[in-house]
């Protein structure tokens, strides 16, 4: 068995962080996984043999980047993001969206992790007139400079799977992409399982990319979660 992979994952409380959190665990790839969070996680459903996990609770993330981040030869995925209600403004959600997103990239990149995995969105652009885009536009900037070995940059469309919180514009959206697909309409450039977000990463943690980097969009991102392989030894459906 090979040597377990170690990759440290931010957000792994949310949407897309806990289905990428369940996923590594499960993946024939063994990785030794270390979740920094606000809150604790769960223990995982299904852990696969060699592999590991450690859950490092700061109550205030910004504490995190005083620590160790990342491991020297290791991964670094940021599922990390919050809305402009949940903030409390907008720029209460550029600071963690952007400021807490950069500084814990560049400590991982300092710790020595020579690969990185972001959660962006569809139509970011560090010049776009939306304030949303624009700043998942800037973290991209941001990450591509640092010079990670490898850098992955997911763009997702809207996210579908089931919150605990109320979001009503991502709620109405998800009824009209949902009915939509179960008759069969082609959705797949628009909206995306938060489970296949999480597939995505731990295939392309376990198959880094050859190019320094590469972003893919949401077509892509369910192409590539339809490669992973669970500890069932199965390729995912
Ligand atoms: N919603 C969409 O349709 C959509 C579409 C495309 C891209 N995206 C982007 O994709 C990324 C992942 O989205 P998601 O829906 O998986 O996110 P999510 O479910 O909202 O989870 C966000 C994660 O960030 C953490 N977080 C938020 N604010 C924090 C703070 N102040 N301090 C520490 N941790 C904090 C959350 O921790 P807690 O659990 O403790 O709050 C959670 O683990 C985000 O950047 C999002 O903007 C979203």
């Amino acid at each position: 068995m090979s040597k377990a992979t170690p990759i440290t994952i931010v957000g792994a409380t949310g949407l897309t962080g806990h289905a990428a959190f369940t996923s590594l665990l499960s993946s024939i790839h063994p990785f030794a996984v270390t979740a920094l969070t606000r809150r604790p996680l769960d223990a995982p459903t299904s852990l696969s043999p060699g592999s590991t996990y450690t859950n490092k609770v700061y109550p205030d993330l910004f504490d995190a980047p005083k620590e160790t981040v990342a491991e020297p030869g290791g991964i670094y995925v940021s599922c990390l993001g919050t809305t402009r209600a949940a903030a409390g403004g907008l720029e209460k959600q550029e600071k963690i969206d952007v400021f807490l997103n950069c500084e814990l990239a560049e400590k991982a990149k300092k710790d020595g992790a020579d690969y990185l995995l972001l959660v962006s969105s569809g139509g970011s652009s560090p010049t776009s007139h939306f304030p949303y885009s624009r700043m998942k536009g800037t973290v991209e900037e941001n990450v591509k400079r640092l010079g990670f070995k490898h850098c992955v940059i997911l763009r997702p469309g809207l996210l579908m799977g089931t919150r605990t919180e109320m979001r009503v514009p991502e709620w109405t959206f998800q009824k009209i992409f949902g009915g939509l697909k179960t008759i069969g309409a082609p959705v797949g450039s628009l909206c995306i399982d938060g489970t296949d977000v999480g597939k995505c990463i731990a295939y392309l943690a376990a198959n880094p990319p050859d190019e320094p980097v590469t972003i893919l969009n949401n077509s892509q991102i369910i192409a590539t979660a339809a490669l992973f392989k669970g500890n069932d030894q199965t390729t995912s459906t």
